[in-house]
């Protein structure tokens, strides 16, 4: 494939739209770039470079604090950044929009501010076995902490969750329920809907993992009816540095503060410090004002091309390329599941992950190998990690044919 092909296979303009993303227009080891490891990070399109280089060009300066022009100018900014988000997932209240500095953050906030609020020896925490590092290790924390008890919902051979477990495992002990609504190691699609309504049966509050669903499915928060919803900004367009807690107001109002300093207070003593409203509250010190602007621009450009018809693109090129995957032979999918997103996980004969993940780099195929932050999910399939093919809408079929091509090469050197 080379950059001036046409491309006219897929639901969207696609060759208009990888125009908006200057760094698909670059070259590695001379060959056109073929990048699919948006499990990882997306790529930028130019309205959310060009909006990083106003602020800072045109009114950098710190928010919420002064009251000279640029200030304000930025305090406007960010605070319409915070509404767009809010509007996008459509959550009932703005400052039920928390900025944190990705989903690993928005995670630890409620780990450790719920969990003190509301754990305590002998409960229990649910999460599932396919969960991100960061959906397991900030409640390990608390539950040492707190004497409380970590349960594990377990997947099949296919990488799904067992239901039958998960409604076993739910009980008046668990306080959260925690779980990823995609899996980044496998694609894996959760039934979030129906296990939301099944914890809020029994009253318990239930936090999902959107690092890997904020990308690819449109968002109704109130539909869903999480009570919490972490994700990053540099997963859906955005910058890194940036990301969103979503809470429940109730949830958010109960819970403390989660860092102190500057902008989450309303009085401070030596004596005692009242804390500041919503959303503030939780956002102690100057945020990454540029970061959180930019991620509205992001969402902006998400909005322009529609969220149900980037699912639609993206279901179509992930279609093909299983498609095409599955005819290598000696290749076995790690993960299995009905309902998938984004990325597809698999192992190639005795091919050590690394390997194959190097020739294809060579080949200018950005994949990634290894655990993927989930070694747990790995020792359940008895492997040391797999190679990661991870798409965005931007993604087109020539890629998915390149990256067979590079497979097959790899075969040819290492088998
Ligand atoms: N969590 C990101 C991934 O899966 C970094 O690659």
């Amino acid at each position: 494939m080379t950059n001036s092909e046409p491309i006219t296979d897929s639901v969207l303009d696609i060759e208009k739209i990888r125009k908006d993303f200057p760094i698909l227009q670059t070259k590695v080891y001379g060959k056109p770039l073929i990048y699919l490891d948006n499990a990882a990070t997306t790529q930028k399109p130019r309205t959310v470079l060009q909006s990083l280089e106003t602020y800072y060009t045109q009114y950098n300066s710190n928010v919420h604090r002064g009251v000279h022009f640029l200030s304000q100018q930025a305090t406007e900014a960010y605070e319409e950044a915070r509404k767009k988000i809010a509007a996008y997932i459509n959550a009932r209240f703005d400052h039920e929009i928390i900025f944190t500095k990705g989903t690993t953050n928005g995670i630890n906030l409620v780990a450790s501010s719920f969990g003190k609020k509301f754990l305590k020896a002998g409960d229990e925490v649910l999460i599932s076995a396919m969960e991100h590092h960061s959906n397991i290790v900030p409640w390990q924390l608390i539950c040492e902490e707190k004497g409380a008890t970590l349960k594990v919902i377990p997947i099949n051979e296919q990488g799904e969750l067992k239901m039958d477990a998960f409604d076993e495992l739910l009980n008046s002990k668990v306080k959260i329920v925690a779980v990823t609504y995609v899996s980044n190691s496998l694609g894996t699609v959760n039934p979030v809907f129906e296990m939301i309504q099944k914890a809020h049966a029994l009253n318990i509050p239930v936090l999902i993992d959107g690092a890997q669903a904020i990308q690819h499915i449109p968002i109704d928060i109130q539909q869903l009816d999480a009570d919490f919803f972490a994700f990053s900004g540099h997963k859906i367009y955005g910058p890194t540095g940036v990301g969103v807690l979503y809470g429940k107001e109730k949830w958010l109002n109960e819970m403390p503060p989660y860092e102190g300093g500057g902008d989450m207070i309303k009085n401070v003593t030596f004596a005692k410090t009242t804390y500041n409203e919503l959303p503030f509250k939780f956002e102690a010190g100057t945020p990454d004002i540029s970061g959180g602007i930019a991620l509205g621009a992001a969402i902006d450009y998400v909005q322009q091309i529609g969220a149900a018809t980037i699912q639609q693109a993206e279901e179509e090129v992930v279609a093909y390329a299983f498609d095409r995957l599955s005819a290598i032979s000696s290749l076995r999918f790690i993960g299995d599941a009905k309902h998938r997103s984004g990325a597809i996980s698999f192992l190639v004969g005795n091919i050590h992950p690394f390997d194959l993940g190097e020739i294809l780099d060579k080949q200018s195929i950005a994949v990634r190998t290894g655990h993927h932050c989930t070694q747990p999910l790995m020792d359940f399939f008895h492997i040391p990690g797999t190679v990661r093919a991870s798409f965005a809408f931007y993604n087109t079929k020539a890629e998915v044919d390149e990256l067979v091509k590079g497979i097959e090469k790899a075969k040819r050197m290492l088998e």
